[in-house]
Parts: C-alpha cells; structure tokens; sequence
C-alpha cells in the first residue's frame, strides 16, 4: 500500500455498494496521487462518502473538475456565481422532492453523466437521506439466462416520469419545456472496470425497444423490483459538508422525501459520461 492509500481510512457502507473515506484533508487541496487513489476507490465501491467538506460553489467545482469535464443538467439553472452547480432546494411548505425516486442521472440522454457529486448545506433534523443500490450487484445476481436473455434488449428511457418530480421553483426559464428520450442497451458494461450492470430504472425506462409498453411491463416490472432488492443497496445520512460521489454508470439512487416541514438544501455538478454499450 503507497503512502497516500495508507493515510486513508476507508468504512464500508454496505455489502454490496459504498465507502466513507476518512483522512483526505480538504478535498479542494487533494494532490494528484489522492485524486489516482479516490478514483480507484471509487471504481470499487462505486459511491463514496465524505464528512465536513465545506468546500464553495467554485470549490466542488475545481474538486469535481479533475476527475472529468462538468456537464449541465437539462431542467436546472445553475447557481450565478458556479453554473456548473445546481441547487437542488426543498422548502418547508413543499411535499414532492427532488429525484424521490429509484434512478440513475438522465439515462434520456445519449450520454448520461459518469458521475454525480452532491453536497449537503443545509439539512433536515431527521430523514433525508439518500439509498444507492448496486446496479452491477443487480446484474450478477441474475440467472444466467435471464441475463443471457437481456444481453440482446434496449430500453427506451425517457425524462417524462422525472419530470414530474422536479423542483419546479428552479426550472430553466431561458428554455422551452423539452422531452428527452435515449436508448440504451438493457445490460451496460462498464468502461473502465469491465463489468456488466443492469442498466434500466423505474423513473426513466419506459419500454425496450421494438416492443410496446404493455408488452415490455412485466419484465420492466420484475426488473425494477429485483434492481433495489435490500442487499444491493447502502443509505448516507447527510449533515451540512458531506458528499457523495457515486458512479452513475453503475448505481441507482433515490432522495428519500420522509422530512415533510423542513427545508434540505443540496449542491449538485455532474461529470460528463460516454455512450453505454
Ligand atoms: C438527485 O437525485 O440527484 C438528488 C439526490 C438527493 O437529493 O439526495
């Protein structure tokens, strides 16, 4: 183990997904040989957390920039003063929440995000916390034919269902309201450790491709049920300075909306992703 490893302490969430690191000093001063080991961290628990990382708007983004090229998030307006980053805000008197649901980050898109990064400012006083599931640890718990059988599927993914849980105050008024739909293969193999994820989410995959929707159901629906089975995913609970930095090739994760009175407020940037294959 190199020294920079060795500084690391490393907690695993879950089984199957997760890692709060502790030891890294401020992640806006990270070396380039912290960044290599956060990275191969993170390729292996496909989430990791960090505690008391107060960092500024342009702060998340210079952190975020090194391990790829920020992009925006289709609905949101950015924050003037960083308009990579989104704010993602639920008031006291609001009851929908943003990305309530199980999802992986606008898979509508040709080339959905590699990953997300989030960090918390304001709180609530219990709840709000965010579960990630396993979409590799969902994959290889398949049958063997089943999942020889999804090999050759597409899903048809569309921004329809998100849309109606977004935090409407932020909406982008400089564009027109705008549905996006991609396709994408149903079994996704990920780029940098080779291995095979089931790629489909109930808020996003709609059909697979050449089928109907009435036609694709049932299989979507055991799918969706299987993907978030409780031994594939792990749960962060927030307080003001943490991050999650997940791995939006191969996780699913879901805002859980159960702090109704209190206001969370969330900073977000996503890092560019390429075609899934
Ligand atoms: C998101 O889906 O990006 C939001 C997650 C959260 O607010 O916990």
């Amino acid at each position: 183990m190199n020294a920079i490893a060795s500084a690391l302490s490393v907690r695993r969430t879950a089984g199957a997904l997760g890692a709060e690191i502790h030891g890294t000093g401020r992640l806006s001063e990270a070396s380039d040989s912290l960044i290599a080991e956060l990275r191969r961290l993170w390729l292996q628990h496909s989430v990791l957390f960090f505690r008391e990382q107060h960092l500024s708007p342009a702060e998340l983004v210079g952190f975020a920039r090194r391990f790829g090229t920020l992009v925006e998030y289709p609905y949101l307006k950015g924050l003037a003063e960083a308009p990579e980053v989104i704010a993602i805000v639920k008031e006291p008197h609001e009851k929908a929440n943003f990305g309530g649901t199980w999802h992986t980050d606008t898979t509508y898109l040709p080339q959905p995000p590699m990953a997300t990064m989030l960090i918390a400012r304001e709180t609530p006083p219990h709840g709000g916390d965010t579960a990630f599931a396993s979409c590799t640890a969902a994959y290889e718990a398949l049958s063997p034919a089943m999942q020889r059988m999804l090999e050759g599927l597409r899903g048809i993914n569309s921004s329809v269902i998100a849309d109606k849980f977004r935090t409407r105050e932020d909406v982008r008024p400089d564009l027109p309201p705008k549905l996006f739909e991609a396709e994408h293969p149903v079994i996704r193999t990920h780029p940098e450790t080779g291995r095979k994820a089931l790629f489909v989410s109930s808020s996003h995959t709609i059909r697979f491709a050449g089928m109907t929707e009435a036609e694709s159901a049932p299989l979507l629906a055991f799918l969706f049920a299987h993907q978030v089975r409780q031994e594939f995913t792990c749960r962060f609970r927030w307080e003001p300075g943490s991050i999650a930095f997940w791995d939006n090739r191969c996780t699913l994760h879901d805002a859980i909306n159960d702090y109704q009175g209190f206001r969370r407020v969330m900073h977000r940037v996503t890092v560019a992703g390429d075609t899934p294959f």
